[in-house]
């Protein structure tokens, strides 16, 4: 027995070695982390449980048969995060460059069914060279069987992605279908295409971090959700996130205690410019209404006219989508719109609760946003929306005019409760582009056309630019002062705790994509 276990013992510290020393340095040397570094700094401390260590390749090819490594270059298992837990895997770049193959694969496929079969989320941290190519089409084979789960999964346990390395090709298609993706600044790269093919396709010539980097993905594209400035961060920012999530469809987003004094919300009662047009930061409204140092932003850099992330109310997790006056009025447009859908289907699918904060002055005009297609990519967020079942408030902070207002959260799409503050405008458009259309024949007839136009924009806006219309309708459950928005977002997140509401039975629905 003692020699069996010498054998043991042997084969485990060889497989803790990786690639060895030199690749190990080497990828020290590039600022990166190993895969065995990357487990310890996402999961609690002493808690990951691995699996497969033993697995090899069994191939023969190009010589591969000299280089067959423990683990076959991805580390797999279980571990905990605030002690509940998580499926991890993480792709070792020492080993053969991380690079995906037949029995990789199986390994990555083994603990994403056990993820699946135990009701967890899965989180995978990716550093790779893309698909072994020693073995060719089975490492193809091994990707599908890979995308196959993802998308099997989707919407039953949350997936996570850390970029932190190459990702690049096919391979990019995993992390593309998992729910978020986290990158590092100067440490990871996607692209379908690199940069060598992209210079002898198109004749561009561009560096790895502009075509595929971490501010790319997080400005540009709104590939990737989150960015961490370094790799210790960005799995610190993993475990955040998943202090907001649950850890499947069926299961609720976990509870935090809120003890501390409730803040004196004063200020939000004279918070809106008395100019319509002026605008102001909704993250200090986010800030005041959710609990102290709650609020973690989603894709923080794209699109920032919309603005969603993750926040607590009273220890209840939400998920909060706000327009953002300070960035084009706050307008809806294309990006805008797929990044609210994106999150508001992702807090659907896992029970969190919606918070919408509405100030939009509709979507955007112009060519531009016509011919790359408003209308299919508006109906994105709409669809969302409509479909989503979790409890669902909106407060209307200002303007709610247009298609805009319907879109949402309103009423009519299923709002559970939808509150407004005295400064709201719920209305076709903004005043004056209402009174230059129904009045245009009085005002062209007028002696004084700014008197005329100023006479009728003053008449449409006290007749329409006010939340009341719409509560004489039950459009709007109740108007409220601005500073008791807290209080009441407390108690009605509270009693909407057990709602239930249903779609019709389908095989699924054909969101516009
Ligand atoms: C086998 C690979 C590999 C691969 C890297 N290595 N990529 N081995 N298959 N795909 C090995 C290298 O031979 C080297 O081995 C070690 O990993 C480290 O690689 P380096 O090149 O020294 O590292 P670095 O300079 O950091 O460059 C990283 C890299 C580069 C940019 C990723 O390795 C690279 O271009 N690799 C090939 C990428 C690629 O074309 N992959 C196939 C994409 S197509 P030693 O022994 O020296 O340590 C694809 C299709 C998927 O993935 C389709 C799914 C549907």
């Amino acid at each position: 027995m003692k020699d069996k276990l010498k054998e043991l013992r042997e084969i485990r510290a060889e497989a803790l070695k990786g690639g060895g020393q030199k690749r190990v340095d080497s990828q020290h040397k590039k600022g990166k982390l190993t895969a065995r570094e990357r487990i310890e700094l996402l999961l609690d401390e002493g808690s990951f449980e691995e699996i497969d260590l033993f697995v090899r390749h069994q191939s023969h090819d190009f010589d591969l048969d000299k280089q067959r490594y423990y683990t076959d270059g991805v580390i797999t298992g279980t571990g905990k995060i605030e002690g509940r837990t998580v499926c991890v895997f993480s792709q070792d770049f020492t080993i053969l460059g991380g690079s995906l193959a037949e029995y990789y694969a199986k390994k990555i496929c083994k603990v994403m069914d056990l993820a699946m079969k135990i009701g967890v989320p899965v989180i995978g941290i990716n550093d790779s060279g893309g698909a072994r190519i020693q073995e060719g089409v089975v490492s193809l084979g091994g990707y599908a069987d890979i995308f196959l789960r993802n998308t099997l999964s989707s919407g039953v346990i949350p997936q996570i992605s850390a970029i932190v390395g190459p990702c690049a090709g096919g391979a990019v298609y995993s992390p593309a279908i998992t729910d978020f993706i986290f990158m590092v600044d100067k440490v990871s790269y996607m692209f379908v295409t690199g940069p060598n093919v992209v210079k002898t396709v198109t004749h561009e010539e561009v560096t790895f971090d502009d075509l595929g980097g971490a501010k790319t993905h997080a400005i540009k594209s709104g590939v990737s959700h989150f960015t961490a400035d370094n790799e210790v961060q960005c799995y610190q920012d993993i475990r955040k996130l998943m202090s907001y999530i649950p850890l499947n469809n069926i299961d609720s987003a976990p509870f935090r205690e809120y003890e501390k004094e409730e803040k004196d919300l004063e200020f939000l009662n004279t918070f809106i410019p008395e100019n319509p047009n002026k605008p102001y930061d909704v993250k200090e409204v986010i800030e005041a209404l959710i609990d102290e140092d709650s609020f973690f932003e989603v894709h923080k850099e794209y699109a920032e006219n919309l603005v969603v992330g993750f926040g607590r109310v009273k220890g209840r997790s939400v998920g909060i989508v706000a327009n953002q006056p300070l960035v084009l009025a706050g307008v809806l447009d294309l990006n805008s719109s797929i990044k609210g859908a994106r999150f508001v289907r992702f807090c659907d699918a896992f029970n969190i609760p919606l918070l919408v904060l509405e100030d939009v002055p509709g979507f955007l005009p112009g060519t531009d946003q016509e011919w790359r297609g408003v209308i299919r990519h508006g109906a994105k967020l709409l669809y969302a929306f409509c479909e989503a079942t979790v409890p669902k408030v909106t407060v209307i902070l200002r303007k709610a005019y247009g298609g805009a207002y319907d879109v949402m959260n309103s009423k009519h799409v299923r709002g559970d409760i939808n509150l407004a503050w005295p400064s709201a405008e719920i209305a076709v458009m903004g005043a004056q582009g209402a009174a230059e259309i129904i009045f245009k024949k009085e005002i062209d007839a007028a002696e004084d056309k700014v008197a005329a136009l100023k006479e009728k924009v003053d008449e449409f806006t006290d007749k329409f630019a006010n939340p009341y219309l719409a509560a004489e309708r039950g459009f709007i459950d109740d108007i409220i002062e601005p500073k008791d928005t807290r209080k009441k977002l407390i108690y009605y997140f509270e009693i909407l705790e057990n709602k239930v509401d249903t779609n019709p039975k389908k095989k699924h629905g054909n969101i516009p994509l």
